[in-house]
């Protein structure tokens, strides 16, 4: 049985930390499944990641569907003891800003067409509170997402946020709102950790932090900067280890040994075949 959004807030009552990685086709999905990951996330990040745009802005609502179905196909193959993880998906750019009524239309294909069972969406404008308000009167789960929200780069670049006395305020102010607008948990990115520990005492529902300190309820990470396979790494998100220069090496090995098979000693042995 898949977890459900509602355990993540059993898990913040009981103290135990939230672990989330992204995921973006069946293969991540299973790997960060096997890691014992409490929840997985779509995330739009795979714009970048995956897709190579320069920004999330160009990912469509079928784009992300698709890569939905995909990590969805993972979770399912991979054996699990107790639960699997919770799937949330990203609502993409546009597909929740222009109202409340396409945004449930795009949530309620998220939750039709995938096995995601949450969506998340950026920022706590007035017009984007109401929107949670009818995702979630509609049986939508919302996890929130302020601070660093890439899908506003054009406004606020990559920066870190919430860095002065006024900008620290505005984000209690939408953290609150987002909580009682009905969000099941709240991502914050790249913001002081101070400040994201004393949003973890204040809010009922769990933070889940990116470059927002150790003491958040939980964290998430993108799965590819983690395992050093994305180029430009975020100052926040040190890999834990050299994936993408790991498997350079191992591929050059392989294509030097099959260019010279009888005079290559170091051609390494095949894993499995
Ligand atoms: O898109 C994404 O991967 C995200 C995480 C950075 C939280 O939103």
């Amino acid at each position: 049985m898949p977890q459900r959004p509602g355990d993540l807030l059993l898990r913040k009552q009981a103290g135990l930390p939230i672990s989330v990685l992204t995921a973006w086709d069946a293969l991540s999905a299973a790997v960060v499944a096997a890691a014992g990951a409490d929840a997985v996330l779509v995330g739009d990040s795979l714009a970048m990641v995956v897709l190579g745009h320069g920004t999330t802005l160009p990912v469509t609502l079928d784009e992300m569907l698709h890569h939905c179905r995909a990590v969805g196909r993972g979770l399912a193959a991979e054996p699990h003891h107790g639960h699997a993880p919770l799937l949330i998906c990203d609502l993409p750019f546009l597909s929740y800003q222009c109202s409340a009524d396409e945004a449930v239309a795009a949530a309620g294909r998220v939750l039709k067409e995938t096995p995601a069972a949450a969506v998340k969406l950026e920022g706590a404008e007035p017009e984007t509170l109401v929107v949670i308000d009818r995702l979630v009167r509609s049986g939508i789960p919302v996890m929130g997402h302020l601070g660093l929200t890439p899908q506003s780069v054009h406004r606020l670049g990559y920066r870190r946020q919430a860095v002065d006395p006024a900008g620290q305020e505005r984000l209690r102010r939408q953290a609150l709102a987002l909580e009682r607008a009905g969000c099941f948990s709240l991502v914050l990115e790249h913001v002081p950790a101070e400040l994201a520990t004393e949003l973890c005492a204040r809010l009922t529902i769990p933070v889940i932090g990116i470059g927002a300190g150790d003491a958040c309820d939980g964290q998430v990470r993108v799965t590819a900067d983690l395992l050093g396979l994305t180029v430009r790494q975020p100052p926040f998100c040190p890999p834990l280890l050299a994936g993408r220069s790991l498997a350079v090496e191992a591929l050059r090995g392989w294509i030097k040994a099959q260019r010279s098979p009888a005079t290559s000693p170091e051609a390494p042995a095949a894993p499995h075949c």
